[in-house]
């Protein structure tokens, strides 16, 4: 199916007839039941079947373009799209075609099930959970310009709708753009571009003020899924996504990855990612939100592939963990890397483990998190800056009942990254008192007076300032 050769009006069509029968994803959740909904998030089928007998439109097309399964009958919306084919008096979808967020569609190729034969190299995976941690993750500023690569559905670009006033999408897989281009139209959304080629190369030397990917980035030895591994080796994309990513940003503009990373032997996991960003001249966040054994990333990627229960299990299996052995991999973290080209001459990069779970979108506040450690890094003279509390940051105390003094006090912020710390009785006297009126270092003088507690200099606030409790005022 190429989109190009698609008849003029079927997808205006097709969009028509799915927004009329309730194919949304609030539609389908209602018709569905939280049951059959919660199921379905597992790939379990049964239950949204049972819930999809009626024959009525909303059920034609759950039934089609969600679950995969054959319907006896399609209105003419459907059957002239191009998306369907015949089989034994059947109508079975040769694409899997889901409703997304605002009233969008995304289209992919059907999902691979359990017992179905394996994956084509050029398989175009759908919208999934990495496809929306991306996009909780994506500033929401709007911007002029903005690149989504290795679009593959084309979900990263429907979601810089409205905010990129131009979007280039690109992906080496060629059935990727086709049918990315099949999301755009059939979602309504203009203004994107989609081109073909590997990683940069399609954008020469062209800058833009977003860039945005959810790479290939599975570690595996001589991988041959392209939405998943990229062929390079080990975390080679994503080291080359960032390295390269600094030359097509404009002055101001930021890029946000996901990225997987490995934990070789003996090595920190943040020297070997900090390396990434160290040549880019750009300011840096870099969050590990999780890590994997080599096992449980093999288990997952096995699974990913519907290859448990297959004859080859055992022996992909057994090949890949050697594979990390002869590597000395002993564990893959996945994370965040977020950049921005601030065209300083002193950039920073702040690289963490984070698992709390965190407000969302982070797209909300993820200037300000640059912001924040930006301002940390670079203030020079913090003595006379003046300080607020950020909105949301609560003091807790722990201690025994009845003493005097508490034996931990806790700033812990109620909103955006939701981290905690430990702090002394100065910090947490500041917090109650600096209110943007009084420079920073003489009130900690007056506030040690006052409270007792150790002298604290104000550039011992910079790492409260980079995690986001104090801002400049
Ligand atoms: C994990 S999928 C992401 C798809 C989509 N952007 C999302 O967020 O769900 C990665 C995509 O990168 C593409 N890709 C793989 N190797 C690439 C390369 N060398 N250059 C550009 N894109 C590549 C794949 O074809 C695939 O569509």
């Amino acid at each position: 199916m190429r989109v190009s050769d698609l008849r003029m009006g079927f997808v205006e069509r097709l969009r028509d007839h799915l927004l009329e029968s309730g194919y949304t994803i609030d539609g389908v959740r209602e018709r569905l039941g939280d049951t059959a909904a919660a199921a379905l998030s597992r790939e379990e089928l049964v239950p949204a079947l049972r819930a999809t007998t009626g024959g009525d439109p909303l059920a034609v097309l759950i039934r089609l373009f969600w679950l995969g399964a054959s319907v006896p009958e399609v209105p003419p919306a459907v059957r002239d799209s191009g998306l369907v084919s015949l089989v034994d008096g059947a109508y079975r979808s040769t694409v899997h075609l889901q409703p997304w967020e605002s009233d969008h569609y995304v289209v992919s190729d059907r999902k691979v099930r359990p017992g179905d034969p394996a994956l084509r190299t050029d398989h175009v995976v759908g919208a999934g959970g990495a496809s929306g941690n991306l996009a909780q993750l994506v500033t929401r500023r709007p911007v002029e310009s903005a690149l989504d690569l290795g679009t593959g559905c084309g979900v990263q670009a429907l979601h810089l709708a409205g905010r990129a006033s131009r979007t280039v999408a690109t992906d080496v897989n060629p059935r990727a753009v086709e049918l990315a281009e099949l999301s755009w139209r059939l979602s309504g959304v203009h203004g994107v571009e989609g081109r073909v080629g590997s990683m940069f190369s399609p954008v020469s030397d062209e800058r833009f003020d977003l860039v945005v990917s959810n790479p290939p980035f599975v570690i595996s030895p001589g991988g041959r899924l392209t939405y998943r591994e990229s062929g390079e080796e080990g975390d080679g994309f994503c080291r080359e996504l960032v390295r390269q990513a600094a030359r097509h940003l404009n002055p101001g503009g930021q890029a946000h990855f996901l990225a997987n990373w490995m934990h070789v032997n003996g090595d920190d996991w943040r020297d070997r990612v900090g390396g990434w960003l160290a040549e880019t001249g750009c300011d840096g966040w870099v969050v590990q939100r999780d890590v994997q054994d080599v096992a449980e990333y093999v288990e997952l990627w096995l699974r990913d592939a519907a290859e448990q229960g297959t004859a080859a299990y055992a022996e992909h299996y057994d090949r890949w963990l050697g594979w990390f052995e002869a590597q000395k991999v002993e564990a893959v973290g996945f994370g965040w890397i977020t950049m921005r080209n601030s065209g300083s001459l002193d950039p920073v990069v702040r690289i963490e483990q984070m698992t709390q779970q965190v407000e969302l979108p982070v797209g909300d506040y993820v200037d300000d998190v640059l912001d924040a450690i930006a301002v940390a890094h670079r203030t020079l003279d913090l003595d006379s800056a003046r300080l607020v509390l950020v909105d949301g940051v609560l003091d807790e105390r722990i201690g025994l009942p009845g003493a005097e003094d508490p034996s931990r006090i806790v700033l812990r912020q109620t909103r955006g990254l939701r981290r905690s710390a430990d702090v002394g009785t100065v910090e947490a006297a500041l917090a109650g008192v600096c209110d943007g009126e009084l420079a920073v270092g003489p009130l900690l003088n007056v506030i040690a007076e006052l409270v007792g507690g150790d002298r604290v200099h104000a550039d011992q606030l910079r790492p409260l300032i980079a995690e986001g409790y104090f801002t400049l005022a």
